[in-house]
């Protein structure tokens, strides 16, 4: 790497060539004021308050955008240097309105800190503020450009970070400021409320918009998102105990740098909401006119619970009682869960809501790959030479995922969107597919018979690491190519442009619930494994396969063993080696019978087989299809205790309910999609007499088995680690990576005879259309709400966004069912109704339409079968069959 040697403030600095006067100045400790730089946005030079002088020759620059060069003899505080920065700041406060008492930026506001840095008090200026309406439509972010000081770091960070582009400069001179296209507010802009304008602004220009003034917060801790599987890192600011604001924590090692989503940003609201549970509750239905929850006391709960829970197993047997956990509580918390259940309990019936996306298919990847799939950088994705996105929209599902795709895409990487609706990155994808719905699995295995057509594979990849490939290869050759393209509704030129495209390259896979949820998931799975293979893809940092994940701490529920088939570490349960394992470190004897997963325990309860649940962070009543029938398999429970922090539609129907605290409120750790496990402190602490989750879950424990309890943290965390070789690094601070133990030859050189199998080449059924229920309803996510909206529907901001959750129809059925935008109509599936406003879509299919998720209490599941995801035949809940009527 060429060096280049300087001086600055007299210090001899040695610094890679093309490095900044300002950056080398900062890696050598000296400080030079800026307000326009941020290190994750390509320099400007606006503001000019960086300016420093060059000894030699007298120059002053701006040491943001000159780069060093050799011999420079640089000065930071020369008084010619100080004048023209108190000149320029002493201007800047001139034009601002003097408003600074009031502004919720307080003692951050970097102006104010600048200004106080140069001792300027009075500007000695004529003041001129230079006022401009102050724009706050919406629920999310205030704009008062009235304290622009036009740095361009909104604009920036809409434009290089978040990659959407709905401000810009507009106007010249005085007139100058960042506006959207056409001047419009931005809930009428493309833009995406992500706020990442808002936290890189540094002064109150943009700021967030509360209910009522919060001021500025006491202290800031940095913690991790409780919403998606993303995991970015999070600066929560608090006072008096409460949660005031959320903002990224600007740090280089995170997934998410200085950007957030808008659930990240703005639904943390939730945390304050009036709906928090703060005291245990029990059922009071002495008589028949009174029946509802009254306080109770911890001890006397905790009591309640262990010993009715200790008489149903000793009345009707382990199996009588699930335990229904949460892919949002910690690693910690899961594994304690799990562990009641099969230790204490003795049933394998536990299961997280993990479940509802499809959670338990990534066993195909598992299996075939003994796990090595799974660690999966981010940052990598911009490595790889082509990116293949399946049935995901990342833009709403997993936001700051997004960024990077359209990053890459930037850079040039070429993107292909495989999606029946033209999500919003198909405007960065150089091809978008729209194959018929569940026939994605036919596309993946005809590209793979072109490629191979093609000779285009990698040979020695394939020779090195895997095994099956003349049978598959067989099966690629026997593949009946005009089928393909009659079944998938696609034609051979696009097929093969495609194949073109991707000849010789490494591909990462992104894939989505679109799959995971839908019918043929796991062999739809099993051929991206295949394409992965095929192209000598996957476990390169150039390749590899993504699964979303949709909750915060999904991956880490499943590795814990909160899901019944597979003990912690992802072993299977019928492994009898696996199970004698865990039964040599908890000193029981585990029950090899396969557990209950979510949707049959509702059909137990159903039968009456079932007779308590034990629910931990998860709302059945709102999240499972099929409502009313979930609500009365629940009522038929004889005893049922919910664990959570909102009072639920679930916690409404328990004997007891048990307040636990929220991630900003604990300890604990995270696993991210990208297979990092994160530990994180709390901000605050829980409300009321709420506990942390795995206090309660000791607690318990401890009762029902008569022992004692672990009593701290990192007693759990200790056994964790000595049990899970794959959670070595789980650790009380920081962050750490799951160690990756796969035996197979792609991921452990040392085992050259274990190698991967391909997996078998299946075909769909071709199905005529149904008559009775002509189009076909997809369910999906919007970006302001997560999964079913428990939390994200009792935040103030994403309520007064007023969401009313539009069903999108192409503009061809509009017209046919003589429908115009806002009409109301009635969608009807085998199973239910729902009625919502229509909005005319021309990124929707003639024959789709689209139902978002989450509004009004989730009634979108109602239209879904309650079918076990796990049963080959499910028809999948991602769409369903339905009628369109105008109501
Ligand atoms: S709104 Fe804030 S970030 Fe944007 S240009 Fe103005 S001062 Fe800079
Ligand atoms: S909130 Fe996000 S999308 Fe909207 S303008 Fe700011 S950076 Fe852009
Ligand atoms: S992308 Fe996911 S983890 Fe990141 S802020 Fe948004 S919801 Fe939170
Ligand atoms: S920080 Fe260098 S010009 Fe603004």
């Amino acid at each position: 790497m060429e060096t280049v040697t300087l001086t600055i403030d007299g210090k001899k600095i040695i610094s890679p060539a093309g490095t900044s006067i300002l950056k080398a100045a900062q890696q050598h400790g000296i400080k030079i004021p800026h307000l326009c730089y941020h290190p994750d946005l390509k320099p400007y030079g606006a503001c000019r308050m960086c300016l420093v002088e060059d000894e030699k020759t007298a120059r002053l620059m701006a040491a943001c955008v000159t780069p060093i060069a050799a011999d420079m003899m640089i000065q930071t505080t020369t008084p010619r240097v100080v004048n023209h920065r108190r000149n320029i700041a002493r201007l800047m406060i001139a034009e601002h309105p003097e408003s600074c008492i009031v502004c919720s930026k307080g003692n951050r506001c970097q102006l104010r800190q600048v200004a106080a840095q140069l001792g300027i008090g009075e500007t000695h200026l004529y003041h001129l503020p230079n006022y401009k309406p102050l724009e706050q439509a919406n629920p999310f972010i205030i704009r008062d450009l009235s304290k622009c000081i036009l740095c361009g770091k909104c604009i920036r960070a809409d434009h290089e970070l978040v990659v959407v582009g709905a401000i810009d400069y507009n106007h010249r001179g005085f007139l100058s400021r960042p506006a959207t296209a056409h001047e419009t507010g931005l809930e009428r802009s493309s833009c995406t409320f992500c706020g990442t304008c808002v936290s890189m602004c540094p002064t109150g220009a943009l700021s967030t918009k509360n209910s009522r003034y919060v001021g500025s917060p006491d202290r800031e801790t940095n913690t991790i998102c409780g919403f998606c599987g993303v995991g970015c890192t999070l600066a929560v600011g608090a006072s008096n105990e409460k949660v005031t604001e959320v903002n990224p924590a600007h740090l280089s090692d995170s997934v998410n740098g200085a950007t957030l989503c808008v659930r990240g940003h703005f639904a943390h609201d939730f945390l304050n909401s009036g709906d928090r549970l703060i005291s245990p509750l029990v059922r009071n239905n002495a008589s028949e006119e009174k029946d509802e929850l009254v306080p109770i006391a911890w001890e006397n709960a905790l009591v309640l619970v262990s010993q009715r829970l200790m008489e149903i197993k000793s009345k009707y047997g382990p199996q009588s009682i699930a335990f229904l956990g949460s892919s949002k509580c910690t690693n910690e918390e899961n594994y304690l869960f799990q562990k009641i259940a099969r230790v204490v309990i003795g049933t394998n019936n536990v299961d997280n809501g993990g479940y509802t996306s499809g959670q338990f298919r990534y066993n195909v990847f598992d299996v075939k790959t003994d796990g090595g799939f799974r660690l999966n950088p981010l940052s990598d994705i911009q490595k790889s030479e082509a990116i293949l996105i399946f049935g995901a929209d990342p833009n709403h599902s997993v936001p700051v995922l997004s960024y990077y795709l359209k990053k890459a895409a930037r850079q040039g990487v070429p993107i292909v969107v495989v999606d029946p609706r033209k999500t919003e990155l198909v405007k960065f994808a150089s091809f978008w597919l729209r194959p018929r719905l569940y026939t994605d699995l036919e596309l993946i295995n005809a590209l793979a018979a072109l490629l191979h057509e093609r000779q285009s594979y990698d040979s020695k990849y394939i020779d090195n690491y895997t095994e099956g490939f003349s049978i598959f290869r067989y099966s690629l050759t026997s593949l009946d190519l005009e089928r393909v393209y009659r079944v998938t509704g696609l034609d051979r030129q696009s097929l093969t442009e495609l194949a073109e495209m991707l000849e010789g390259k490494k591909i990462a896979f992104v894939v989505g619930h679109g799959i995971l949820q839908q019918k043929y998931g796991m062999h739809t799975l099993g051929s991206i494994l295949n394409l992965s293979l095929l192209t000598g893809s996957l476990g390169t940092s150039a390749g590899g396969i993504y699964v979303l994940a949709r909750e915060n701490n999904q991956i880490g529920a499943m590795d814990m063993g909160n899901v019944p088939h597979l003990l912690p570490g992802r072993q299977p349960l019928d492994d009898e080696i696996a199970r004698k394992k865990w039964e040599k470190m908890w000193q029981v004897k585990i029950s090899p019978d396969p557990g209950l997963n979510m949707v049959r325990m509702i059909e137990a309860a159903e039968k009456g087989s079932l007779k308590a649940m034990y629910i931990m962070g998860e709302n059945p009543l709102r999240c499972l299809p099929q409502t009313e029938r979930v609500q009365k398999a629940l009522a038929k429970l004889e005893f049922m205790v919910v664990q959570d922090i909102l009072n639920s539609e679930t916690a409404q129907m328990a004997d007891v309910v048990l307040p636990g605290a929220a991630f900003s409120e604990k300890q604990g750790s995270f696993t991210n999609l990208e297979g990092k496990i994160q530990s994180f402190h709390p901000a605050v602490a829980p409300p009321g007499n709420a506990r942390p989750d795995w206090e309660i879950l000791d607690l318990l424990a401890a009762k029902m088995a008569q022992t004692e309890g672990y009593e701290t943290l990192e007693k759990i965390r200790m056994e964790i680690r000595k049990c899970l070789p794959t959670y070595k690094q789980l650790n009380g601070h920081g962050q750490g990576w799951i160690t990756p133990t796969s035996q197979k030859a792609l991921f452990d050189h040392q085992n050259k005879d274990n190698l991967i199998t391909f997996y078998p080449v299946v075909t769909t059924d071709e199905k005529s259309e149904d008559t009775k229920y002509p189009f076909t309803a997809i369910i999906g996510s919007l970006r302001y709400h997560l999964g079913s909206g428990t939390r994200t529907s009792t935040s103030e901001r994403v309520q007064g966004f007023d969401l009313c959750g539009a069903i999108d129809i192409s503009p061809e059925d509009g017209a046919k069912l003589k429908v115009k935008d806002g009409d109301s109509v009635k969608v009807s599936s085998q199973f239910g109704t729902v009625q919502r406003a229509i909005r005319l879509k021309k990124e929707i299919r003639p024959g789709e339409l689209f139902v978002p998720m989450a509004v009004n209490g989730n009634d979108a599941m109602n239209l879904i079968d309650l079918r076990d995801l796990a049963d080959p035949k499910s028809p999948g809940w991602k769409s369903v069959r339905v009628k369109l009527k105008k109501a």
